[in-house]
């Protein structure tokens, strides 16, 4: 994971690629820093922790080189400190790299056996070693990277600079994505086109296997095999202001307050209000003909993905296989040509998701995703992609992603029951109009929040807290439990309500309270008896349903009535309060709530 830049400007560039890589700061954000090349000389700056850190070394130490690259670390090799920090350098050259060199031992070894002098835990530092040995062969610095590169093995972005070249910067992409940008006078990289956004619309990707010269005057790409390629430049649709938290004091928070924005916007998209029916953007997937669908995700967007087999399955009657991506890639599962895979990504830079729809597409599947950046790399390499109009997501903790994930999932299966004849114009009506209401019901829940926030002060004296729901809100019950764990650190678990009893009814006693996730739909009656079990074992009861309390059957530690909906629907509007118990929980708890302890937005390596 982490995030580069790189910028060969006309004025000094220090600053500029600290601003570039708040915008990056989603990748990874437990060390920073930043070189430059400066008569002759490179000169870097780094330091733990967040951007704010690096800022301050800068203020103090300024650098002023017209030429520079930078680096926010989620660490992979060797712990987040000042030392493993990028970017890593030997005397003549300087790097800074994003993913993982697989070959990282045998590299090592053999650098040391040469008698280098390693002073990092880190992989990277080894790319500097390699290509200096190359330069001190003779080779210019294009044919050191070049013989460096083919000795790599991984998946990962580079972009290196030279002491003894002021206008000169060197990249490549193998696996991780990245962007170059074109300026007036000025050329920049960056790991997205997001990072470049305050200085460039125009953009060209890499590819795979591409590795690019950079001088202020322009580009030269060239591929895997050498030959000189051109790539297209296109405008980019990131936006140059910087995301704020407008009157919240997270993003988390104001993320969990657009959602009835957002998936209002997001569903209008893929709906003809007017005849109350699915229209899907132009896809080159035939639904009606589709037997079998595959669904791989990772973390959240996996829930929505599991929430969306059940819709498949019966509304749609289509058997639907789902696994987390990091499964799916080394399953080598059996799928029949020309079904559809669907892949689901806020990001669309998940690795491990981007590495099994690049399995599917070698099994010959139709590729359709779902994700939130447009210009990503799983959108760019689908068949169809169908977005999801979240706008930037911030805060680590997903919540607008997800309920957007299932408003467009909610959308598919529709259109898919419809293609396939399973439902008539009325119940596809039926359900486009109880999607239609979900803005409406989120705009309610979000009234009430301090009703959460009450609940929060118990929550946070928990060691653990369980989470049960069944059917469609299973998968809700799991999302509840992430939220909780990845922001507060309590520890969370979701289990299906009906399979407590086959262990998990050990864990309880009257210190673990148990969320559960009861709208009163046709399991409704099934989920009390599954909180009376716990009840009885003295578990405390909060009970999230559009039910009154006392349909729990026994005492509740808590209860929150929700809006009754529509039971297709239920998924979108019992993620608000999984996102809000989290939020309130973590806020009093005086965790790092947009950007917690060990985790980073986007998740690009394995
Ligand atoms: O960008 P993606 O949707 O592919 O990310 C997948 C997961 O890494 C992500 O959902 C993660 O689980 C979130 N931190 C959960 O809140």
């Amino acid at each position: 994971m982490c995030g580069i830049v790189g910028i060969l400007g006309t004025e000094p560039v220090a600053g500029k690629l600290v601003d570039a890589l708040k915008r990056l700061e989603y990748r990874g954000y437990d060390s920073a820093g930043v070189a430059t090349v400066e008569n002759g000389t490179l000169d870097r700056r780094r330091a733990q922790g967040k951007l704010q850190n690096l800022e301050a070394r800068l203020a103090s130490e300024p650098l002023h080189g017209r030429l520079g690259i930078g680096h926010t670390r989620w660490a992979t090799h060797g712990a987040p400190t000042e030392t493993n920090a990028h970017p890593h350098m030997t005397d003549g050259v300087c790097v800074v790299h994003n993913g993982i060199i697989e070959n990282f031992k045998e590299l090592r070894a053999e650098l040391l056996g040469q008698g280098a002098v390693l002073s990092t835990d880190t992989d990277t530092e080894l790319i500097a070693h390699l290509v200096t040995r190359e330069l001190n062969q003779g080779h210019d610095p294009a044919i050191a990277v070049q013989h460096t590169l083919r000795q790599l093995e991984g998946a990962f972005a580079v972009a290196f600079i030279f002491r003894d070249h002021d206008n000169l910067m060197i990249a490549a992409r193998q696996g991780s994505p990245l962007a170059i940008g074109f300026g007036d006078g000025e050329m920049y990289l960056g790991s997205d086109a997001i990072a470049l956004a305050p200085f460039t619309d125009t953009i060209s990707y890499l590819e795979d296997g591409d590795w690019a010269v950079l001088t202020r005057e322009g580009l030269a790409v060239r591929n895997r095999d050498g030959e000189s390629v051109v790539r297209p430049i296109q405008k980019s649709v990131a936006s140059a202001l910087m995301v704020d938290k407008g009157n919240h004091r997270h993003f988390m928070a104001k993320e969990i307050h657009e959602q009835p924005e957002v998936v209002a916007h997001t569903l209008a998209n893929y709906i003809d209000f007017a005849n109350s029916r699915i229209l899907l953007p132009d896809m080159p997937i035939d639904l009606a003909s589709v037997k079998r669908i595959s669904i791989s995700a990772c973390g959240t967007a996996y829930y929505a993905g599991l929430v969306a087999k059940y819709w498949f399955e019966r509304l749609a009657r289509v058997p639907v296989e789902i696994d987390v991506a990091s499964e799916f890639r080394y399953r080598e599962i059996p799928l029949e040509p020309g079904s559809l895979s669907l892949f689901i990504s806020q990001s669309g830079e998940t690795a491990d998701t981007l590495a099994a729809m690049r399995y599917c597409r070698g099994e010959d599947q139709r590729i359709a995703s779902i994700v939130n950046v447009r210009e990503s790399s799983i959108a760019r390499e689908s068949d169809a992609v169908l977005p999801t109009l979240a706008g930037p997501e911030i805060g680590v903790a997903s919540t607008k992603a997800f309920t957007c994930q299932l408003s467009v999932l909610g959308c598919l299966a529709i259109a898919t029951a419809r293609a396939r004849g399973i439902i008539d114009a009325r119940k596809e009506a039926e359900l486009v109009t109880a999607l239609t209401e979900v803005p409406r019901h989120m705009s309610a829940i979000l009234r009430d929040e301090g009703d959460y926030e009450a609940l929060s002060h118990t929550l946070s004296k928990a060691r653990d807290v369980l989470y049960l729901g069944r059917g469609l809100n299973y998968p809700v019950a799991l999302e509840g439990a992430l939220k909780l764990k990845e922001i507060s650190y309590i520890h969370a678990e979701g289990y299906a309500a009906g399979e407590l009893k086959h262990g998990p009814i050990a864990l309880i006693d009257e210190s673990v309270p148990v969320v559960v996730v009861a709208p009163n739909d046709e399991m409704f009656e099934k989920v009390v008896s599954n909180v009376q079990e716990v009840a009885a074992r003295g578990g405390q009861i909060v009970f999230i349903s559009d039910a009154a309390e006392d349909a729990a059957g026994c005492d509740v530690m808590a209860g929150i009535q929700l809006p009754e909906t529509h039971p297709f629907t239920t998924p979108l509007i019992y993620a608000l309060p999984m996102q809000l118990i989290a939020y309130h929980t973590a806020v009093f708890m005086g965790t790092d709530v947009d950007q917690p302890r060990n985790l980073a937005k986007s998740v690009t390596v394995e």
